[in-house]
């Protein structure tokens, strides 16, 4: 199997833990587009679920496929989301936010019971941090919240360089939530739970893509097939 049909075959896995009736959170990325679609094809078949997307690209390939959508205004408790993730370390510890959609899906994942994480083999790593730590600022003083979040990080590892602004088309690159991405290449995480405590504290901080303690359940596909890690 190719990295494209790994992730297919994760996605068709996590299928398999919707039922009728479910109330579902929607991930965002190449991963999560495959459950999208396959919930759509399921939807037309009949199957009654509602969902909230963590983005608004998941929310136009949703809407697409014909998924009838709910907010966590209407709806704030949701039985399962399924996502991709940038890495999964031990004990489900999670790197998020490669895709710019960190908030939303913390939030979505925060309000479900269970958080399913789906994903190729290249994904899953004995200690996170080569994927650089995504994290989402306010626009206003970034200068001094950025430079609050390398303090916060030295405080308990090694910093490594000055987090980088992410970037598109040359612009600062904009979430759904209108805040911006810096990309903190740490190499390696020595405390994930220690750092994720620490950067939450930073003013300017809207996000952090470290989830600890938020999945229940990875589902990752390799060239020989499907394993479930709990
Ligand atoms: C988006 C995310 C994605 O889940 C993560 O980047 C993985 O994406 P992909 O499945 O495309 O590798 O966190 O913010």
């Amino acid at each position: 199997m190719n990295v494209e049909a790994q992730k297919r075959a994760a996605a068709t896995r996590a299928v398999e833990f919707v039922r009728p009736g479910m109330r579902l959170g929607l991930g965002t990325g190449s991963t999560a587009k495959h459950f999208v679609e396959l919930v759509g094809e399921r939807v037309r078949a009949g199957l009654d679920i509602i969902a909230v997307p963590t983005s608004e690209a998941t929310r136009a390939d949703a809407e697409r496929y014909g998924i009838p959508l709910t907010t966590l205004d209407e709806t704030p408790e949701l039985d399962v989301t399924v996502d991709g993730a940038d890495e999964i370390g031990p004990g489900l510890t999670l790197i998020k936010g490669g895709g710019g959609a960190l908030l939303r899906e913390k939030i979505v994942a925060a309000a479900s019971g269970r958080m399913i994480v789906i994903a190729d083999e290249s994904k899953a790593v004995e200690t996170l941090g080569r994927f650089p730590l995504p994290i989402e600022i306010a626009p206003f003083g970034y200068g001094a919240t950025e430079k609050a979040i390398h303090s916060a990080i030295a405080g308990l590892q090694s910093p490594g360089p000055l987090p980088l602004r992410r970037t598109k088309d040359g612009h600062a690159f904009v979430t759904d939530g209108g805040h911006w991405i810096i990309d903190a290449a740490l190499g390696r995480i020595d405390d994930p739970a220690a750092l994720a405590r620490a950067l939450a504290a930073v003013p300017g901080v809207m996000e952090h893509g470290l989830f600890v303690g938020i999945a229940q359940m990875a589902i990752v596909a390799g060239p020989d097939g499907v394993r479930i890690v709990e």
